[in-house]
């Protein structure tokens, strides 16, 4: 029997194997896993013992304290005679952008699309011109294919730097809890969907009055990014799920929406007071507004842009700022969101190549959230990313891009595994985050809907994902609801 500060402790181990499994699920069967000191001090009972966890199928073996207090365990997976092929993931390998040679294949370009004007993350150099294309993005570091294309030396492989990963959103975690819904997603979702739709109707029509050389009315968006701010409060979890909805057609307002909302939140809690969050809200509601500016054939290209293209689209926040300048009322935080919220940490961003203390913090946090929605998003010739996977691309890129004590703060703030993300669960189940509890980074509300190992549909069964419930089990990865026919809107 084991007690609850060796379940929370467990938890913290199935977290660290989840989070690397999302590369690799199949493949984990057995391996050591190391934690950070300040999560994993061994209760003395657990030392040099082999333990059961809550659920049945994941053993952990072979507790050892170090001598830098943190433990090492040794984790037995289920389904040792299913043992699957190592993928070749030891032959990815991150290296420097200037070690990039003709003939490599660049598996991951390691920033977001939005960043560079290459239609897909994955290309391989054939020619002096691709290269040189590729270096002018201002990526710095890369991932390179070595099974697909040359190798180059030093380089370090995707696998020790997605343990790295696993321990910086696991640290972010720890350090505070996502804030917590003081009222129930079903009850909050009906008033934040009539919110969402007023905002989106209300961006369009601004958006369309900036085509015309129209400064936007700003004083019009403030009743409701008062009613917004409410919403949040009650349950982010509502109006932070719906963001994801979007049309391919209508991406660019749809977009501007989930950054204003995503800020707000974000700035609620990183401790701004009221009245600024709701000037940043505004902000991230109109930061894409230069882009009415920007012909539609580009905006909506669904291929390689151009290198005058790119040039093209990275007017926009300039454009933007022009136009923003002009409108009554509008405030310093609006402007620098507007202006600057695609200039990164090292000055590889544009318009102005600003680097990191030189760039508002509002902006800084407009990067992040800008680039989270874009990541998580599902445009013609891109496939949104789990929420999950993006945050964890976010704080693999903080530092360079972005700044990582504020990456950190996004993390808490949106959770882990933020509501309606669909995960696989150790059994097989596939579920979708419900909604958010006092340990939400670790352990949401779920609701289990499909069996993929019986590949039918279940009747929907709530679960506890801290193994304290009736049906116990843990969260052993995320997913997409499409591969298994699942729309989690429709189960909230
Ligand atoms: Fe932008």
């Amino acid at each position: 029997m084991i007690d609850s500060s060796e379940r929370n402790l467990i938890l913290k181990i199935s977290q660290e194997i989840t989070d690397i499994s999302d590369i690799d699920s199949k493949r984990n069967l057995s391996r050591n896993v190391r934690l950070p000191a300040q999560n994993t001090v061994p209760p003395a009972s657990m030392e040099g013992s082999t333990i059961e966890t809550c659920h049945p199928s994941i053993r952990l073996g072979h507790v050892s304290a170090s001598a830098i207090s943190a433990a090492r365990f040794t984790c037995f997976w289920p389904g040792a005679s299913r043992r699957i092929r190592r993928e070749n993931i030891d032959m990815i390998k991150r290296i420097a952008a200037g070690e990039l040679r003709i003939g490599m294949f660049v598996h991951d370009l390691n920033c977001s699309w939005v960043d560079h004007p290459f239609l897909f993350n994955r290309v391989r150099i054939t020619s002096a011109r691709d290269l040189e294309r590729l270096l002018q993005t201002g990526v710095t570091h890369v991932y390179i294919d070595t099974t697909l294309g040359a190798d180059s030396q030093p380089g370090n492989e995707r696998e020790s730097i997605e343990r790295e990963i696993s321990i910086a959103m696991n640290e972010a975690g720890s350090r505070g809890a996502s804030l917590l819904p003081n009222r129930p997603l079903g009850e909050e979702l009906q008033r934040a969907r009539n919110i969402h739709r007023e905002t989106q109707a209300l961006i369009l029509q601004l958006f369309g009055d900036a085509r015309l050389g129209k400064a936007p009315d700003l004083e019009r968006i403030e009743p409701l990014v008062e009613r917004i701010g409410l919403s949040l409060a009650a349950n982010a979890g509502a109006l932070l799920m719906l963001t994801r909805m979007k049309d391919a057609d209508q991406y660019t307002f749809q977009h501007s929406v989930a950054v204003g909302l995503l800020l707000m939140r974000f700035a609620s809690a990183a401790g701004y007071g009221a009245d600024e969050v709701a000037r940043i809200g505004i902000g991230g509601l109109v930061h894409d507004i230069g882009k009415m500016f920007t012909p539609d054939s580009i905006l909506n290209k669904p291929g390689r842009l151009t290198p005058a293209e790119f040039d093209l689209i990275k007017r926009h926040p300039g454009d933007g700022h022009q136009l923003l300048s002009k409108a009554r009322g509008v405030q310093q935080e609006q402007l620098d969101i507007t202006r600057q919220h695609h200039e990164r940490m090292d000055g590889r961003g544009y318009p102005d190549s600003r680097t990191a203390s030189e760039i508002p913090a509002v902006a800084r946090m407009a990067a992040i959230v800008d680039v989270y929605d874009a990541l998580t998003s599902d445009r013609c010739y891109h496939r949104g990313i789990p929420p999950t996977l993006a945050l964890r691309r976010l704080v693999e890129w903080s530092g360079e891009h972005f700044d990582t004590e504020l990456v950190h703060r996004f993390v808490q703030c949106i959770g882990i595994y933020p509501t309606g993300t669909v995960v696989e669960l150790v059994s097989g189940r596939i579920a979708i985050v419900t909604d958010q509890t006092a340990s939400a980074l670790l352990a949401p509300k779920l609701l289990a809907v499909y069996d993929s190992k019986k590949r039918r549909t279940l009747v929907p069964t709530e679960i506890s994902p801290d193994g304290s419930g009736q049906l116990p089990d843990l969260i052993l990865g995320v997913t997409v609801g499409s591969k298994w026919g699942i729309t989690p809107e429709d189960f909230l």
